[in-house]
């Protein structure tokens, strides 16, 4: 398994391209069961999640084709026996690890088609590794009016039930019932619109049940629902494929159900959290970095607790400029919560950069009950964190130690990445499959701006 090496101590300076959002690509891509024409999705990030959902959209009978530098389209799928699949090189080349795929900042396009469902069930082997690969369930039910897909995997930050999931379902209309790891969908004459209310704005429930709602007769409510970008991206998405839905980007959406969705051309936002967790990095090592294409507008909460710590965060005609100098951090105290508050998907960055503040930081995680598994590796660096419940208290330390340390989840793992970029001497991440999901080519956007970092492949 390949790990990450890095020697700490250089300030970053340079320009860091973001890259299309791993959270709004993969229920975009997801988007294209509901229509038997072409979606076209343009700023894909090269990632291992995109490639995971490709494979198992394929298996549910979406052609999958990407752009080339030429601007041609190249089919990725392929057929034996009858059967659509996306083989292991091409989901390697999704990912951006193909033999032929140096790396080049842009984002890809992919063109997907569904003219046909050709299976409803999503197997275990695909839907355990990545909680994403669930909501394939809502637009399955939407359009074939049945569909089978195991319960999902991902992360290991918390239970993350499908609660909320299965009882908006059920609200449309849908039976459902859970057998040997599956959930087991129908409905008898197609899914009937109905008020749905949240007991919390799950992202995950929205999305799929806004994907089930657009096919079903009638008008659904959802009350409550999750506002974050990604959402807006997909809701957007929908519309642009014939959807109705009014009260995008507010937590009450009114979606009127129509018979048939069509093709789209929609462009992923940018990434909002590699956006954030570059700015830390900055942050923390001082220097001068733009991060090209990012959108202040989408994490200011964020961005306003980086100057709180006294770092300066410029907005210019090109995305966002972080600099640093000399000045020690100051500690600010953060609560996760749903958007437009302070992401989760942040919190772990944040924590590394108050790792080296000049006093105690309050990290408050509401989101997820179990999201604080880098505080054991951020120690291992010589960070001071001590844990109360849902609260972790920082204590900053002048320097943090280079040590080998362990991977636990995506953000978890940046987080390490960050604590090493300022630690004095060499650490290495194990387990770097965790970046590979959510994180382009990493090592290649800090290389660029004079970080010390490579893969050692393993
Ligand atoms: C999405 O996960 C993101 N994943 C997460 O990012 C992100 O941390 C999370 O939203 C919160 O912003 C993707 O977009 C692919 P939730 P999701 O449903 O949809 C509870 C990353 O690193 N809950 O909003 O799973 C749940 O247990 C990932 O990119 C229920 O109780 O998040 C959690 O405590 C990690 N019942 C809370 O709600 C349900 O049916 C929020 O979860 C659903 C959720």
């Amino acid at each position: 398994m390949d790990r990450i090496r890095l020697t700490g101590g250089y300030e970053l300076n340079g320009t860091i391209p973001i890259s299309g959002a791993k959270n709004a690509a993969l229920p975009l891509m997801i988007a294209s069961l509901l229509t038997d024409e072409p979606l076209v999705l343009t700023n894909l990030p090269r990632l291992t999640d995109i490639a995971t959902l490709a494979r198992l959209l394929a298996e549910l009978g979406v052609e999958i084709d990407v752009m080339n530098s030429s601007g041609e389209w190249e089919t990725l799928t392929s057929r034996t026996e009858g059967r659509l699949s996306l083989g292991a090189d091409q989901a390697k080349r999704l990912a951006g690890f193909g033999p032929d795929t140096k790396y080049r900042p842009g984002g890809r396009t992919l063109r997907l088609t569904a003219k046909k469902i050709e299976s409803t069930h999503a197997d275990y082997e695909l839907v355990s590794r990545m909680r994403a690969s669930f909501w394939v369930l809502g637009p399955l039910l939407g359009r074939c009016g049945e569909a089978d897909v195991s319960l999902p995997g991902g992360c290991a930050i918390g239970t993350r039930p499908v609660d909320l999931h299965l009882q908006g379902l059920e609200k449309l209309g849908a039976n459902i019932e859970l057998d040997k790891g599956y959930v087991i969908a129908s409905t008898k004459g197609g899914l009937k619109g109905a008020e749905i209310r949240f007991s919390m704005p799950s992202v995950g429930a929205t999305h799929n049940v806004l994907m089930a709602a657009v096919l079903a007769k009638g008008e659904t409510v959802i009350e409550n629902a999750a506002r974050e970008p990604e959402i807006t991206n997909l809701a957007e998405c929908l519309v642009a494929m014939g959807a109705k839905i009014d009260g995008i980007g507010t937590s009450t959406l009114r979606i009127t159900g129509v018979d048939k969705l069509h093709g789209a051309e929609v462009a992923v936002i940018c990434d909002r959290i590699e956006a954030g967790t570059y700015a830390m990095a900055a942050g923390m090592t001082g220097g001068d970095v733009t991060l090209t294409g990012a959108d202040p507008a989408l994490f200011e909460a964020a961005l306003q607790a980086l100057s709180a710590a006294g770092v300066t965060v410029d907005h210019t005609d090109k995305g966002i400029r972080i600099t640093r100098s000399g000045t020690p951090l100051t500690p600010v105290d953060i609560v996760t919560q749903p958007y437009p508050a302070f992401p989760t998907d942040l919190q772990a960055q944040f924590m590394a950069l108050m790792t080296m503040a000049d006093g105690n930081a309050q990290m408050t995680e509401t989101i997820f009950e179990n999201r604080f598994m880098h505080v054991q590796e951020l120690a291992r660096l010589g960070a001071l964190v001590s844990l109360h419940g849902d609260r972790a208290i920082v204590s900053g330390v002048k320097a943090l130690r280079g040590a080998p340390v362990m991977a636990t989840d995506l953000r978890a793992s940046v987080s390490l990445v960050i604590a090493g970029l300022a630690a004095e001497g060499e650490t290495t991440i194990s387990r770097v499959y965790h970046l590979d999901r959510g994180f382009e080519r990493l090592e290649d956007k800090l290389s660029a701006c004079g970080a010390d970092i490579s893969r050692l492949p393993g």
